[in-house]
């Protein structure tokens, strides 16, 4: 069964790579020849063994992670993530506190998450509406730059997420910490949503953590990346099966991983190294995302009110100029098979998530019916 005409513009659990999920099905019921469902297998097994070193191997590949860091599967999700990482990192320094950047919905649950396990403070944030170049922009719809963020030289950590997968806003370089005065301050990253979409030096970071379910597998799995110099600080009431520590020894087999979650992620490295790696996927991200906000731009019919230098690549968030007409527009792009448009509840609106595994194909069928429902109700 093939679902080619469909496109799932999911913000996630979201679409993967379509020879990704041929080869799984091929491999469902007997992975090479071993009589068992990579489902079946003892995660301890030297089938498993294989299939999660592969994993660890093509995302270092991919990333140019360096053997001083940690690659960890872990689970819980980012939410989990938010929890966990204060609780392994916090207490690095004597101060017991981290940073925070607010620009829109994750970052904040981050922040909140974090202040029970330490002292958090706002490094910076966009919580306000502010004029930039005399255009007015809402709340979470900006950024505020590099230069205005705060950070306390004394900070375990500093913290931001990435992409803001609600609000489509995607910070998409790294701040220099010692042009913030804090040089020692490792960043933390919450790259979920646009997770293996560009390169990303992780060098320049102290930890970088994605659920995977937007850009690389299935909900199941959290990918952390952690520079070993901060492991070794979990707060005593850590549970032990989320101690870096731990987690990174046995290379992510302290207890059960999600194991057909890895072998998924798995098979999503190996499709990106395949294709020519991140700098390649990113030439067809630019692509796809500068084809659609082109569109959005062309009329005054849709509108996406983002600071135009942090639009995000993979969450592009739009409004119609008339919102009755949304569950029109829904219907009709149903019907035309393109799936889970609508934006989330607290933005309203539309949503396309274009992550990696949507093809230009996929968003040039939206823009022609971002256009024929233009002409048809304009
Ligand atoms: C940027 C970002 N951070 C964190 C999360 C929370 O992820 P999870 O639901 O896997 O805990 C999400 C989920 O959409 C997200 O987009």
């Amino acid at each position: 069964m093939s679902n080619n005409q469909y496109w799932n513009f999911s913000a996630g659990p979201s679409k993967l790579p379509q020879e990704v999920l041929q080869l799984a099905a091929q491999e469902m019921l007997d992975w090479h020849g071993s009589g068992q469902s990579v489902m079946e297998m003892s995660h301890r097994g030297p089938e498993f063994t294989q299939i999660c070193d592969e994993a660890e191997d093509d995302l270092r590949v991919l990333l140019g992670i360096p053997e001083d860091y940690a690659v960890m599967f872990m689970q819980g999700g980012a939410t989990a993530e938010n929890a966990i990482l204060p609780m392994n990192l916090i207490a690095r320094n004597a101060s017991n506190s981290a940073d925070y950047v607010l620009t829109g919905i994750w970052s904040t649950k981050s922040y909140k998450e974090a202040t029970r396990y330490g002292t958090v403070r706002i490094a910076a944030q966009s919580h306000q509406a502010r004029q930039i170049n005399n255009v007015e922009y809402a709340p979470w719809t900006w950024v505020p730059g590099f230069d205005s963020w705060q950070v306390n030289q004394n900070s375990s950590y500093l913290h931001f997420c990435s992409n803001e997968t609600i609000g489509g806003v995607e910070i998409g370089s790294l701040p220099d910490m010692a042009a913030l005065g804090a040089p020692s301050v490792p960043l933390v990253v919450d790259a979920s949503s646009h997770f293996l979409s560009r390169p990303l030096d992780i060098r320049q970071t102290g930890m970088v953590y994605a659920g995977a379910q937007k850009n690389a597998g299935p909900a199941g799995v959290t990918v952390v990346i952690l520079h070993r110099d901060l492991l070794g600080h979990a707060l005593p009431y850590c549970p032990s099966a989320f101690d870096y520590v731990n987690v990174a020894k046995e290379r992510s087999r302290f207890n059960t991983p999600p194991t057909y979650a890895i072998y998924i992620a798995g098979l999503v490295f190996k499709w990106l190294l395949k294709k020519g790696g991140l700098a390649a996927i990113e030439q067809e991200n630019i692509a796809k995302a500068q084809a659609l906000y082109a569109q959005l731009d062309s009329s005054e019919f849709y509108r996406n009110s983002i600071q135009p230098e942090y639009r995000s690549r993979m969450n592009v968030p739009f409004i119609l100029h008339d919102d009755s007409l949304n569950s029109t527009f829904l219907e009709g792009a149903k019907a035309q098979r393109l799936l889970n448009l609508k934006g989330h509840k607290s933005v309203g609106g539309m949503r396309a998530s274009i992550y990696n595994a949507m093809p230009l194909e996929g968003v040039m069928a939206l823009i022609d019916y971002l256009k024929e429902f233009e002409r048809t109700h304009g």
